[in-house]
């Protein structure tokens, strides 16, 4: 098997992909069923046809673009990732996983290599929270881990539901129909870039990765005392936003204080009402992302957290209601998926190192219903989520050519 990776034409379909953006280049927002994100949808089908790919699509919209193998009876083997992107993101995050996924099949078809197992391309949907509030919508609801029930009842920032929201992005069917069985795949391997320094520090081009950490998010609202911001002396204030200022530092001293580095929380948003200058805030809308690789550990910090935010409350007399969005459970990467990668950078004498994933993926969730785990390349000083977001054409590349080596490993049946 001759193995090239065209690596000009992926990195010309990321540029091209990264121009269909709601925000000024070099940044992208990619919205989940925004039309922008429909455009995006519509060019990726097409390169997927061109490829000469059977493309089907979910009720949630999930993409699925199967390269057919010789047994059709064989559970496929699937690789792929998301591209929406969070607002002000870069080109490279979740992009890589998906166009890079393309490109490993069309290596292996210009190649004398013929699957065994079908091969398909996964484009999952929102893996990002912007919009519903809760990340890997699609690969959650694939894996059965968010009911369709609850994802009915999901609502967007301006109230419309994400039942209304997905038929009106001409998503049809009932949500039950998107979950998937265990052993419907065979194996699931995802290509992304770090979103940390640990590649680029270490000079080592490949990561595999063996643990994704745990997530999780909350919702805390404060309800305090509006009033006039001349007229309500300062003994006696309700400010919701002071309210909300000793939480999120309640937040950062929970997390230093947690004895290890493997936690991390940050508060990224903070609503406040009625939001004029001359007015007390009445109410704070806060979001808190914690994870850890620990759940005990991260369990512990929560509790600090809210201890702390119910003295706050308490002090300051205000009510704060605290809502769990999700609290998911760590994953651990299949050996199945391991091991081939590990083989599959031996036969190109390319250096790896085994590595935890910080941020989550839909690797986390797909683990759930198959032998799953994830290939790292570098990203330019760990930046992601960021416009200035980069990885190499050659780190991209040659990630690219180790996915195409797994794919074909894992499509045989033996
Ligand atoms: C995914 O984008 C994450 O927040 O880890
Ligand atoms: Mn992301
Ligand atoms: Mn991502």
């Amino acid at each position: 098997m001759n193995l090239v990776i065209d690596q000009d034409r992926l990195v010309s379909e990321i540029e091209a992909l990264a121009r269909i953006s709601d925000a000024e280049p070099p940044a992208v927002t990619r919205i989940v069923f925004t039309p922008t994100d429909l455009e995006a949808r519509t060019w990726l089908r097409a390169r997927c046809l061109e490829a000469g790919l059977t493309v089907r699509q979910d009720a949630i919209g999930n993409i699925f673009a199967r390269w057919t193998g010789t047994d059709e009876a064989a559970a496929p083997v699937a690789t792929g990732s998301h591209f929406d992107a969070i607002p002000n993101a870069g080109k490279y995050d979740g992009v890589v996983g998906v166009l890079g996924g393309l490109e490993a099949i069309r290596a292996l078809q210009r190649s004398d290599f013929r699957p065994t197992r079908s091969i398909e391309l996964i484009l999952f949907t929102s893996e990002e929270p912007t919009r519903f509030g809760i990340g890997c919508l699609g690969s959650r609801i694939l894996s059965g881990t968010l009911t369709a029930e609850a994802a009915r009842q999901l609502t967007d920032s301006s109230g419309q539901t994400l039942e209304h929201v997905r038929r009106q992005a001409d998503m049809h069917g009932d949500l039950e129909s998107v979950r998937l069985d265990s052993g419907h795949y065979s194996s699931f391997v995802e290509l992304h870039i770090e979103q940390g320094p640990l590649l680029e520090r270490t000079h080592v081009p490949l990561g595999i990765v063996e643990s994704i950490a745990a997530p999780a998010s909350y919702q805390l609202v404060v309800e305090g005392a509006g009033g006039h911001a001349g007229g309500v002396l300062m003994p006696g204030r309700k400010d919701a936003l002071c309210v909300a200022a000793e939480i999120i530092l309640a937040v950062e001293e929970a997390a230093l204080a947690s004895g290890s580095s493997d936690t991390v929380a940050t508060v990224g948003i903070c609503d406040v009402f009625p939001g004029a200058v001359n007015s007390i805030p009445s109410r704070a809308r806060l979001t808190l992302d914690l994870r850890d690789t620990d759940l005990l550990r991260r369990d512990r910090v929560l509790q600090t957290i809210q201890k702390k935010s119910q003295q706050v409350s308490e002090k300051r007399g205000v009510s704060i209601q605290f809502q769990i969005i999700n609290a998911d459970a760590p994953a651990i990467c299949s050996s199945i998926v391991t091991d081939a990668l590990i083989r599959s950078c031996s036969k190109y004498n390319l250096p790896f190192q085994k590595m935890v994933s910080r941020a989550y993926h839909d690797s986390l969730f797909m683990s759930r219903v198959v032998p799953a785990g994830m290939l790292f390349i570098p990203c330019r000083n760990g930046y992601s989520h960021r416009p200035d977001e980069f990885a190499s054409p050659e780190d991209i590349g040659r990630g690219t050519l180790v996915l195409a080596e797994t794919l074909a490993e894992l499509s045989r049946c033996d």
